[in-house]
């Protein structure tokens, strides 16, 4: 069966809910993925950041197929034998309190609100249902009715109303925004990506980070970090919020917790904030399987041995550095940190950056728009100095299409 075949199938039997490019995946290792016909790509885009440690990692899919046939599922009626283990190894290393485990980053979102809301009704004495969430322009933390919400973008909240109350928008990036707020005392929390990722990899300032710690703290209102994307070494340090040397009082972790094989979340905080839901008031079937919890060790424990903080640093380095040294009058700008990166395409046809990334594929790497012009780059963070090269060069081969259109 040949790629079309697949395509047509998703498209006949499939929701329209996506947009892909037109190539068909069928077996992937390390940051290298191969299509139906046997071609192979790089992988620029990492399952959206959720394959960190490289396709199919060797110690992570054992670590699962050892578990899977073992143990699944107890749900959380009944203790298991690996939750506990897992709880307190991403506890020890992030320096948290207590874990909370979901599946989806959207499930860790809305988790992080909930508790927020919780804390704010329980602990600093907000009347109830009057709590108040601060969120940043351009934000995305998910699909669900909840956090679209508070979404900027109409692709994203258009026609899913009524939509959930008590969520207040200020730029990103805009502390004296900010500021303003945080002077209403019914504000429970501010939830954020300390770097934009579906934005189209949008770095605030130099001190936002330590700032946006030291007003949540002085208004004592709690800082969500959405991390589902920029954490687990994703930015060349294990958590982006590691830039400026904050810890968030709720941590949001999703996508490489797993390795990218399967859907697992988790949300960090300490006692004040994690004690205040009780049994019964929040969980999932799912959250915190024995599965889940091996495989998020293993996943953990691949990102640390083998220092892909280190590796993204460096390599981020070295990939921004090369791009920049690509002479285009259509590249506006190329920005990034770790191998969290993207290229801002200037261009009078709409379309461009979505053909740039045809083009993209025609020559062997796999990334995809954002925004429509800008292209996230955003490969396994094992990625190695001669692959790094060669994806540039395929970057800089693929650019003269741009003249043509
Ligand atoms: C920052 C951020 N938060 C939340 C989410 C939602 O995660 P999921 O698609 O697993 O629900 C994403 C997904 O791209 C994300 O980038």
């Amino acid at each position: 069966m040949n790629s079309s075949y697949y395509i047509e199938l998703e498209e006949k039997y499939g929701a329209h809910n996506y947009h892909p490019l037109p190539v068909v995946i069928s077996k992937a290792r390390g940051c290298e993925m191969w299509d139906v016909e046997g071609k192979k790509y790089y992988d620029f885009l990492s399952g959206y950041s959720a394959v960190n440690q490289g396709h199919c990692h060797s110690k992570i899919i054992e670590a699962l197929i050892n578990q899977a046939s073992n143990l699944t599922l107890t749900s959380r009626a009944f203790y298991n034998d690996k939750l506990g283990e897992y709880e307190k190894y991403i506890t020890t290393l992030l320096g948290f309190d207590k874990m909370l485990p979901m599946n989806t980053g959207a499930e860790a979102v809305e988790t992080g609100i909930k508790l927020a809301r919780r804390w704010a009704y329980t602990k600093k004495g907000i009347q109830e249902n009057r709590a108040k969430i601060i969120v940043c322009a351009e934000n995305f933390h998910g699909r669900t009715s909840t956090i679209v919400s508070f979404s900027t973008d109409p692709s994203a909240y258009n026609k899913f109303g009524p939509y959930m109350p008590g969520f207040e928008v200020i730029p990103f990036n805009d502390l004296n925004a900010l500021k303003e707020k945080l002077q209403d005392s019914h504000v429970a929390a501010f939830l954020f990506e300390p770097i934009q990722g579906e934005a189209g990899i949008i770095l605030p300032d130099n001190g936002y980070l330590a700032s946006v710690r030291s007003m949540c703290s002085a208004t004592n209102v709690l800082m969500i970090a959405d991390e589902i994307q920029t954490g687990l070494c994703r930015t060349g340090k294990m958590m982006a919020c590691d830039h400026e040397n904050v810890k968030p009082d709720i941590l949001l972790l999703g996508k490489a917790l797993s390795g990218g094989t399967m859907p697992i979340s988790a949300v960090l905080a300490n006692d004040e904030v994690m004690l205040t839901i009780h049994p019964g008031e929040h969980g999932s079937t799912f959250g915190g399987n024995p599965l889940a919890s091996v495989v998020a060790i293993a996943a953990l424990k691949v990102l640390v041995d083998e220092q892909m903080a280190e590796n993204a640093d460096k390599m981020g380095k070295l990939f921004r550095d090369k791009l920049s040294s690509i002479k285009s009058k259509y590249i506006k700008e190329v920005r990034g940190i770790g191998l969290m990166n993207a290229i801002e395409i200037i261009h009078h046809n709409p379309n461009a950056a979505w053909n740039l990334c045809e083009t993209f594929m025609q020559n062997g790497l796999l990334a995809k728009p954002t925004h429509g012009d800008k292209i996230r780059l955003t490969p396994p963070l094992m990625i190695n100095e001669r692959q790094i090269n060669e994806a540039v060069e395929i970057i800089e081969e693929s650019l003269p299409v741009l003249e043509s259109l």
